[in-house]
């Protein structure tokens, strides 16, 4: 079974709406780690909208389990992030209008200025993720910057799953299904991690989950959601129980 991320973001998007001290994101990556969490994910925006600089300080010496920073691939950030020292960074694009993360990395457009980033942080002994687009040129590219795993963006079969009702006869979620399959096999056969991220829920997650070699899936929103009426603690416990489900309905159609 992969890892999981938890992205407590929204943990800090409720704090800022008050601009208080609760609830405190670090409180929040310990009851996820006590639900079975194996990595915390925190994106540190250029705005700040929800995750602080110090919220990041803080996770690094409380949190035992791994920290994933995604953020932008900017010299400020990597600054940040060599001086943080976090497990892994996540490089993701980054709209300010945009209410979450819209689409992957585009590595083919900007190769030479990310090579440099991934140079970076990889001589700081921080691992490098690319959240991409499930597609070959960009899986290519990712390998071809230095970049030691890619974190397919799963946005695309989440809103084909929800569409086919998870019926997985239905064609258009059968081929979003498969574009994730075969974008991770060549991930795979590049000798880099295969992650996966977007929009995953407990209904989709399973057949993600159940994917061959599939290292780490980062859940934030579904997870946070559910945590309002069960606890952080224990929506984190049932999304591993969804991941351990059964990859039943993707085997491709007769
Ligand atoms: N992976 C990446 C790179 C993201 O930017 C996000 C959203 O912050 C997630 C995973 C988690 O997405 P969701 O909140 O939809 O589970």
């Amino acid at each position: 079974m992969p890892l999981l991320g938890v992205n407590i973001d929204h943990v800090a998007t409720l704090r800022q709406a008050r601009r208080g001290s609760e609830p405190d994101p670090v409180r929040a990556a310990h009851e996820a780690e006590l639900g079975g969490a194996d990595i915390i994910t925190i994106h540190l925006r250029e705005d700040r909208r929800h995750i602080q600089d110090r919220d990041a300080d803080r996770l690094k010496a409380f949190v035992a389990a791994r920290l994933n920073l995604e953020m932008a691939a900017t010299d400020e950030m990597v600054k940040f992030a060599r001086r943080l020292g976090p497990h892994m960074c996540t490089l993701v694009p980054e709209g300010r209008r945009e209410v979450t993360t819209e689409g992957g990395l585009d590595v083919a457009k900007d190769l030479a200025r990310l090579r440099g980033v991934v140079r970076r942080l990889r001589d700081s002994g921080i691992v490098v993720s690319a959240f991409i687009d499930a597609d070959e040129r960009q899986v290519e590219s990712a390998l071809n910057a230095g970049f030691d795993a890619c974190e397919l963006h799963t946005g695309p079969y989440a809103a084909a799953f929800a569409s086919a009702g998870g019926d997985f006869s239905r064609p258009k979620l059968w081929e979003s299904f498969d574009i994730v399959r075969g974008a991770g096999a060549l991930i795979r056969s590049r000798s880099m991690r295969f992650n996966a991220g977007h929009a995953l829920n407990y209904l989709n997650v399973g057949p993600i989950a159940g994917l061959p070699g599939v290292a780490e899936l980062h859940i934030g929103h579904a997870i946070v959601s559910r945590a309002v009426f069960t606890g952080l603690r224990q929506a984190v416990a049932d999304m591993k129980a969804a991941m351990s489900s059964a990859t039943h309905g993707t085997e491709l159609p007769a």
